[in-house]
């Protein structure tokens, strides 16, 4: 086990009916916010009149930022900085998914820094001071309502890049399991793949003896591979939506990575895809893990097998490990189809002429590789885009 600090500060306030404490927490911090959310979600499900109510109820007045769109933009954040700027706004309230939580981050620290807010994400500056962010979330997936992470896309390139820093942890985030009934099944789908690769990212790790953060990730993602199908065939399952939503924050809160040295690989590959196609996130992770999975598991067999028969429940055999690993691949495969997700690129209409482009971007032309669990060139990634086709 590697030597290791955690220190998660987010405050996590979950259960039915818990956004109508919104204003009470912001009250903490202020009377002044900035309000946050995306294409109107939030007002069809009756959500918005909530959180209004609330915040009036608490005297707290709002500037409104709406229209944020998955795969979130760099000109709405710019957008959002301006009017918290020109409105003496200190706190941010992000009500909807990770795209709205990373909007809000990024306004967060570009309030502050004089500086264009992109420096951030291209590695051009560090953060050194941030607005807080609270969250109110409708969508378990990202994991972005209790991490210190951000991902925006540049539409000057379409460039789509993670900014990570401690001071973009949100100060609080409100999980009601019900605000997630609405969601369509895709939807519900691809954040269960995000999740699951949160957890993977960080299970294939080259560090020994980290027994208990693997079995912590064997039981996450136990958990989710049984609530998430029961979620989808009946979206008011409280027990599933919710057993699915606190999974979502455990994988990315980094409880689940003490000691261990992560992979990320397939979020760097996959981001390409997003960012150029404008998928959802988990739909591009669907397609990708399970090719990552086939270019790399010869690495290390027995974590493959590891993972096969204790996620996966496939039988341990001694004489063939590696049809064993090859089962635990096709087992993953078939739970995602089975949840609506595509898992070729075709099955997503993506073809292949811009597999180098998408190469080249997440390697700064063949100057870096991604992954740690096995380090992967620019003709790695190709191979990868390849087998996923
Ligand atoms: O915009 P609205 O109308 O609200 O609709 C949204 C959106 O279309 C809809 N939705 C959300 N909650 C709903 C709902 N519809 C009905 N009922 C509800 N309760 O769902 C759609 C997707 O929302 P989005 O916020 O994009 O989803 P998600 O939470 O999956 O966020 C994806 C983004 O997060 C990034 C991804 O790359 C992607 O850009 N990530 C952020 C991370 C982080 N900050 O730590 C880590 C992740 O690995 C990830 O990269
Ligand atoms: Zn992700």
């Amino acid at each position: 086990m590697e030597n290791f600090v955690f220190h998660n500060p987010t405050k996590i306030i979950f259960g039915k009916g818990t956004e109508s404490s919104v204003g009470a927490e912001v009250k903490n911090y202020t009377d002044r916010i900035l309000l946050c959310y995306g294409g109107g979600s939030i007002k069809k499900t009756g959500l918005y009149d909530r959180v209004i109510s609330s915040l009036k109820e608490n005297n707290i007045e709002y500037v409104e930022l709406s229209g944020v769109q998955p795969n979130p933009r760099l000109s709405l954040v710019q957008e959002g900085i301006k009017l918290c700027r020109e409105n003496n706004i200190n706190f941010i309230l992000a009500v909807g998914g990770g795209s709205v939580i990373d909007t809000a981050k990024a306004i967060a620290v570009g309030v502050p820094y004089e500086g264009n807010v992109w420096d951030f994400y291209i590695g051009k500056a560090q953060v050194k001071t941030a607005l807080p962010v609270g969250t109110v979330l409708t969508i378990p997936a990202a994991g972005s309502e209790s991490s210190n992470s951000s991902v925006i896309t540049n539409e000057e390139g379409w460039f789509k890049k993670g900014l990570t820093t401690h001071h973009i942890y949100p100060v609080f985030s409100i999980l009601n399991p019900e605000l997630t009934y609405t969601l369509p099944a895709y939807q519900t789908a691809c954040g269960v793949a995000d999740m699951m690769a949160h957890i993977m990212e960080r299970y294939f790790t080259n560090v020994k003896n980290v027994d208990l953060t693997d079995r912590l990730c064997e039981a996450t993602l136990r958990t989710i591979i049984n609530y998430a199908p029961k979620a989808i065939a009946n979206p008011e399952d409280y027990t599933a939506r919710a057993e699915v939503m606190w999974a979502g924050t455990v994988a990315h809160n980094n409880m689940l990575e003490p000691g261990r040295i992560g992979d990320w690989a397939s979020h760097g590959i996959e981001h390409e895809l997003s960012a150029i196609y404008d998928i959802a996130h988990g739909a591009g992770l669907s397609i990708i893990f399970p090719a990552w999975m086939k270019y790399v598991y010869k690495h290390d067999i027995n974590r493959f097998v590891q993972f096969a028969v204790r996620v996966w429940d496939v039988d341990l055999s001694y004489t063939s490990p590696e049809e064993v690993v090859l089962e635990g691949i096709r087992r993953i495969t078939k739970f995602f189809r089975s949840i609506g997700l595509p898992v070729t690129l075709r099955d997503a209409n993506i073809t292949e002429d811009r597999f180098e482009e998408m190469a080249d971007k997440c390697t700064n032309y063949g100057k870096w590789t991604l992954g740690n669990f096995v380090k992967l060139g620019r003709e790695d990634i190709i191979n990868i885009y390849k087998l996923a086709k």
